[in-house]
């Protein structure tokens, strides 16, 4: 079992990508050996201030860390310091079908109405994300519910490349989403996802928010004038409402059975202060760390350039596995 997984570096984490995912980045590295890293080179697919890039790599490898990400077990590092993840992307590419790329929802959503003024890079995403995933020959990828078509598309570039060479250059991946919380939505939206890109601050709990901006953000949610009902099923027409459950039963690692067992009945003048606490409890020594390490310039640096070259050395022989199979006369000893 080896899992990989990695995240856009946007400065700072939200409870969607904490709960979708990071917390279990958090728990596998219990139970596997596990690569994460900020993907920086996908970052560029869209315009950024190179100086501000640099600063939100820093920040994001502080957040993780933060957050229970342990650089000691975990190899935790940064793409654009590894160069195969670009290389094995242009292999790929001659693989990956126009077909495929055109159903990707996400370059739609992404590219937007104008869609012929979005980068190439924005278009060939997934191909580098598939690239990140089938350099290290992952089996387990932990991810929000909003990858799971770009995980598809991983598997689908993997088996044509395998057939078309005639050789097992790589491994299947697994998507591996978490019990609840897969799509953390707008706290105040229930149809939309918590995203970075949302213009309203008080649609997301960022990690780095207060205790006092946590509390207002959750009492400030949308929700509806009903109780809690004592069913599942009785949520459903209720997004604002499941969401809310949804967030409540992922801190506390319960089902949202569990929750309605214990809320049913009870309006979210109720539920509200009882979920702001367990957010705040939770997000507080997070926040903390977070604050002391984003400081730590050079020792985040260095912790990246001692994952970046542990990565490099896993990922050599899979690169060079895939030039083979295409035959393409390479350089097969490279110093990693
Ligand atoms: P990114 O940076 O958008 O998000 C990082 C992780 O957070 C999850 N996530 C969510 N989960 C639940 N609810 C939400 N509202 C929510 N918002 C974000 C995402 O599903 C993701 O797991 N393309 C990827 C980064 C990437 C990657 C990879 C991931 C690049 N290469 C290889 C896995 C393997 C992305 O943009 O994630």
């Amino acid at each position: 079992m080896r899992v990989l997984s990695g995240i856009q570096t946007t400065g700072n984490l939200h409870l969607g990508n904490y709960l979708g995912a990071i917390k279990n980045w958090v728990k596998m590295q219990d139970e596997a050996e596990c690569l994460y890293f900020l993907a920086d080179l996908h970052a560029i697919t869209v315009h950024n201030d190179p100086a501000e890039l640099r600063r939100n790599t820093r920040e994001m490898a502080a957040a993780l860390i933060a957050a229970g990400i342990d650089p000691e077990r975990s190899t935790l590092f940064n793409q654009a310091q590894v160069p195969a993840h670009a290389e094995l992307a242009w292999l790929l590419n001659g693989t990956a079908r126009i077909g495929w790329m055109n159903r990707m929802t996400q370059f739609k959503e992404k590219s937007g109405k104008n869609r012929e003024a979005a980068s190439v890079g924005l278009y060939v995403y997934p191909v580098l994300m598939a690239a990140d995933i089938l350099l290290y020959q992952a089996t387990h990828v932990p991810v929000g519910d909003d990858q799971r078509q770009h995980l598809e598309l991983t598997r689908d570039i993997a088996v044509k490349f395998n057939a078309d060479f005639g050789r097992e250059v790589f491994t299947m991946p697994q998507p591996y989403f978490g019990a609840t919380a897969t799509r953390v939505m707008s706290l105040r939206d229930g149809s939309a996802k918590m995203s970075k890109s949302d213009p309203s601050d008080m649609s997301r709990i960022n990690l780095s928010d207060d205790s006092d901006s946590v509390a207002q953000k959750v009492r400030k949610a949308k929700t509806d004038p009903e109780p809690l009902p004592d069913t599942v099923e009785a949520l459903e027409a209720r997004p604002e409402a499941r969401n809310l459950v949804n967030i409540y039963a992922s801190l506390s690692d319960q089902t949202l059975e569990q929750v309605l067992g214990q809320y049913a009945g009870q309006g979210f003048g109720q539920f509200k202060p009882a979920l702001a606490d367990l957010l705040v409890e939770t997000l507080r020594p997070i926040t903390a760390r977070f604050n002391e390490l984003r400081g730590e310039g050079a020792e985040l640096d260095a912790i990246l350039q001692r994952g970046a070259e542990k990565a490099r050395a896993l990922a050599q022989p899979t690169l060079d596995a895939a030039y083979q199979a295409l035959g393409l006369v390479h350089a097969t000893s490279r110093a990693t």
